[in-house]
């Protein structure tokens, strides 16, 4: 009897310790988030935000190292709270880093396409991710796009982000915000010494074949001529618009121009980075443009913004459109069989099918109300 008894305390207590131990042991869902391609201010809020609530709905968050080379190779941390800390929402670049470069594998030997996609995917299912958060441009998302075609099982959200602001399918890119805040404090500074010196000064700012940037920043700084890639512009026709200016009173200007515009006698050539990878170098255009003004008889200054442009305090607009896409793809990442890439349209969060995405570059249209704008202010943008 006793003996019976004893049995039995034991049996309940062997159970008891099983289930507490598979209750501690049971693995948590994991999802996976990583930043892609050239970084932009405004990262680190989408993070923030996905570790929030994805630890609040009981997920562990991996975080990959370098985009999606981190996922390829094994290289990434598990997010946690000392990590995701409010600091982290106004902090540019990303924690988790990027990488432009060609996919390799740990011993360094570059991926092919094909090696390339079949290793992402076998990562994932490795690691029996729930979902994966992909934060970058135009060229992840159709990565990720062809992923999808050729494995419909993988869970994955595209979150736009680029200071560019040229991907299709929204409004609105994470990082823009920021990048125009950036430009606008350098051409605050700009134009007291192109006054000062009676100069004209042509500011080239990035946005490779979108004029967003240079858009935005010229109206907000009250620029004599912004020149984007969008518009054909007459060399001749922007200097007399110059003269104008410097004989009724104006002896100096701002002219805001893009680096991605070419001229008839401007053009830039593509390199070859790598089997899969050929792009434009931009960065010249401005002074280009100078030397015609020079030749006129002005007195103007190039200069290139380049990298600051990247960088700066995440503003505050980016934050809240940062920390909303990260919630929502938390929320979504649950679906089975998701594929989506996140925007604004019409002022709201919209979902696009990553299989419903033709991979172009969202250009300005000549109806857009900001060159109807620019044109109204007597700003030259182009014939
Ligand atoms: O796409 C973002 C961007 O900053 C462009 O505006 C610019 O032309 C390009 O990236 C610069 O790339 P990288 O940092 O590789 O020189």
């Amino acid at each position: 009897m006793v003996f019976k008894i004893f049995l039995a305390i034991l049996t309940t207590f062997s159970i008891t310790l099983g289930s507490i131990s598979n209750v501690f042991s049971e693995e948590k869902s994991k999802i996976g988030i990583l930043t892609s391609g050239g970084d932009c201010s405004g990262l680190n809020s989408i993070i923030y935000a996905v570790y929030k609530k994805a630890s609040e709905l009981g997920y562990e968050v991996i975080g990959f190292k370098q985009g999606v080379h981190g996922l390829v190779n094994n290289d990434y941390i598990i997010l946690n709270k000392n990590i995701c800390t409010p600091e982290i929402l106004r902090k540019g670049g990303s924690i988790l880093k990027s990488n432009t470069g060609p996919l390799k594998d740990k011993l360094g030997n570059p991926l092919s396409k094909e090696e390339g996609d079949k290793a992402i995917i076998q990562e994932y299912h490795k690691l029996n991710l729930k979902g994966l958060i992909y934060i970058g441009g135009d060229g992840s998302i159709g990565l990720m796009k062809n992923i999808l075609q050729k494995d419909p099982s993988l869970n994955i959200i595209a979150i736009p982000k680029t200071i560019d602001n040229d991907i299709s399918n929204t409004d609105v890119s994470v990082g823009f915000s920021t990048v125009t805040k950036v430009v606008d404090e350098d051409l605050s500074n700009i134009i007291t010494t192109a006054q000062s010196h009676s100069r004209i000064m042509v500011v080239e700012v990035m946005g490779r074949d979108a004029g967003y940037i240079a858009l935005i920043s010229g109206i907000a700084a009250g620029a004599d001529a912004i020149i984007i890639p969008e518009r054909k512009y007459n060399i001749n026709n922007l200097i007399t618009k110059m003269k104008r200016n410097y004989n009724s009173g104006k002896d100096y200007g701002l002219i805001v121009v893009s680096e991605g515009v070419e001229f008839d006698e401007f053009k830039y050539e593509s390199t070859k980075f790598s089997d899969v990878i050929s792009r434009k170098s931009y960065g010249g255009v401005s002074e280009f443009i100078v030397k015609k003004l020079q030749k006129a008889g002005f007195d103007a200054r190039a200069v290139i913004l380049g990298h600051v442009q990247r960088g700066g305090t995440t503003s505050v607009e980016d934050r809240i459109l940062a920390q909303k896409f990260g919630i929502k793809a938390v929320q979504l990442i649950d679906t089975p069989n998701c594929g989506y890439l996140l925007g604004i349209l019409n002022n709201k969060i919209s979902t696009t099918k990553l299989s419903d995405i033709k991979i172009t570059t969202r250009n300005l249209n000549s109806d857009d109300s900001n060159i109807i704008l620019a044109r109204n202010l007597g700003i030259y943008i182009g014939e």
